[in-house]
């Protein structure tokens, strides 16, 4: 057993990796700002039934440190924004105002939707601008996010705070799953943040290896908080909002908790883990059991793989003297994301990650089309990284991790995501649906989620098209705007 597959088998049965340095248990006291909880936004209902939800991308002040206003960027307010939530089947429509004084973009990842709506590099939203796409919501129960995607800027907006979540739901989730937004429905954006002296962010997004890995760990936007629950189990929906950190989330006490769903929706069953890792753009779904009156702390451990250096504490969960009554965790979740089946004539498509700044040898290009897709294929998507360590994201498809070095992912990260870990020097091995919608002439990304990689030119472009005209496709696009 090499190392890749012992952390793998570590993971799976709950193992200490012990590696890397730990700093002991923080003072649970020291946890006392109440967690902010994104409010949801309200959409407006238009005759034909559109769902209209206005977003605006704005500067303000927030506290990270008590007492200490910084300038931060939000939608809606000061920093990250409000819950987008929408149901599968929903004619949705998105106003999204730029109130900065520079260029940026609106990214919807993990949404499968045309090209054109995307909100990727180019679909650019000039200062004073609102750019409104539309689409209709078909893909399974997910949470999902949104944030900036200005290429070379996309790192500096997301650190400024400009982020959301993207809630889907459908019919397909089992009923017995707490869902009650901000009672037993809980998100937790994480992000990590360098803060100098004076409470502000510091340090240059685009410096180093990885960027900025922050010393203060933020949880939507909320430095040492806690949260009450009041109900038997709670669910927390938690994103990898980081630039670059990798979190290997666990409780203080060890105690075992439940996956419940990965990026792009529900696992068919819940799995039982006792630590989850999430890289940049990573999201998951937990169940956890609380007993009446305790208190214990949500962590991240170290690990070996320099995005996890250091163990620090996150939240803290402080549950009321008594306790409501929740329903048994069921046994099936949905069957919204059933396995995706390879066909035995796949096409394979290869990606070198051998340094930082470039796929396959190649800087990203706003102008080149790298990669022609026919509409409705399912692929399998071979990433291989030669270096340290890097992610894979993927706009509009779900894709099943095959294998990670030949082996099989753990259990929880085996079912429909759009983003995933690529070890230092192994090899992922994807099956990638792709959607429907065509548009020869309209890029979407796929790109490495470390913001500093992404933005140095770790991302290429790919276009879905009518199945039999891949070969007519041009490889070049005006990228003008
Ligand atoms: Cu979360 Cu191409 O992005
Ligand atoms: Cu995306
Ligand atoms: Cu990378």
């Amino acid at each position: 057993m090499n190392r890749r597959q012992f952390l793998a088998a570590a993971a799976l049965s709950g193992l200490a990796t012990a590696c890397g340095s730990s700093r002991p248990a923080s003072d649970p006291a020291a946890f006392r700002t109440a967690l902010r909880v994104p409010p949801l936004l309200k959409p407006q209902v238009a005759e034909d039934g559109t769902r209209t939800f206005a977003l605006s991308m704005e500067r303000g002040r927030s506290e990270f440190l008590p007492g200490k206003p910084v300038e931060t960027w939000g939608f809606n307010g000061p920093y990250l924004g409000p819950t987008v939530r929408a149901a599968r089947g929903d004619k949705i429509r998105m106003t999204v105002a730029n109130r900065l004084a520079e260029t940026s973009t609106v990214h919807w990842h993990g949404m499968r939707l045309p090209a054109k709506m995307d909100g990727g590099p180019h679909q650019p939203i000039e200062p004073g601008a609102t750019w409104s796409p539309h689409w209709t919501v078909d893909q399974p129960a997910a949470t999902s996010w949104y944030h900036p995607h200005p290429h070379g800027a996309t790192a500096r907006h997301v650190y400024r705070g400009l982020a959301g979540l993207f809630i889907i739901d459908d019919d397909d989730s089992a009923p017995e799953l707490p869902a009650r937004y901000g009672v037993d429905d809980i998100p937790l954006v994480l992000q990590d943040k360098l803060l100098a002296e004076d409470g502000s962010p510091t340090g240059d997004p685009l410096k180093g290896t990885f960027g900025i890995l922050g010393d203060h760990m933020l949880v939507n936007g909320t430095y040492a908080a806690f949260v009450d629950v009041r109900t038997e189990r709670v669910r927390f929906r938690i994103l990898n909002g980081s630039n670059a950190r990798m979190y290997h989330l666990a409780f203080a006490d060890g105690r075992a908790f439940h996956v419940v769903a990965g990026d792009a929706g529900l696992l068919p069953a819940p799995v039982e883990v006792d630590r989850v890792s999430l890289t940049p753009g990573e999201r998951a779904e937990v169940v956890v059991s609380f007993k009446a009156g305790e208190q214990v702390l949500l962590r991240t451990l170290s690990g070996s793989d320099d995005i996890d250096e250091g163990d620090f504490d996150l939240l803290k969960i402080v549950a009321a003297p008594k306790l409501a009554a929740s329903p048994r965790l069921p046994g099936r979740l949905t069957s919204a994301t059933a396995p995706i089946v390879v066909p035995a004539d796949a096409k394979v498509r290869r990606f070198r990650l051998n340094g930082h700044d470039a796929i396959n040898g190649k800087e990203m290009d706003m102008s080149r089309i790298d990669e022609v897709v026919p509409a409705g294929a399912t692929e399998i998507w071979e990433i291989e990284n030669t270096v340290y360590a890097h992610n894979f994201h993927i706009h509009e498809v779900a894709f099943q991790v095959l294998d990670v070095d030949g082996s099989k992912p753990p259990a929880y990260a085996s079912g429909h995501k759009d983003t995933v870990y690529v070890p230092p020097k192994s090899t992922v091995r994807l099956a990638v649906q792709f959607g429907g919608f065509t548009d020869p002439a309209t890029p979407y990304m796929y790109h490495c989620h470390i913001l500093r990689h992404e933005d140095s030119g770790m991302m290429g472009q790919f276009v879905i098209v009518k199945p039999g005209t891949e070969h007519r496709v041009s490889r070049t696009i005006n990228a003008h705007h």
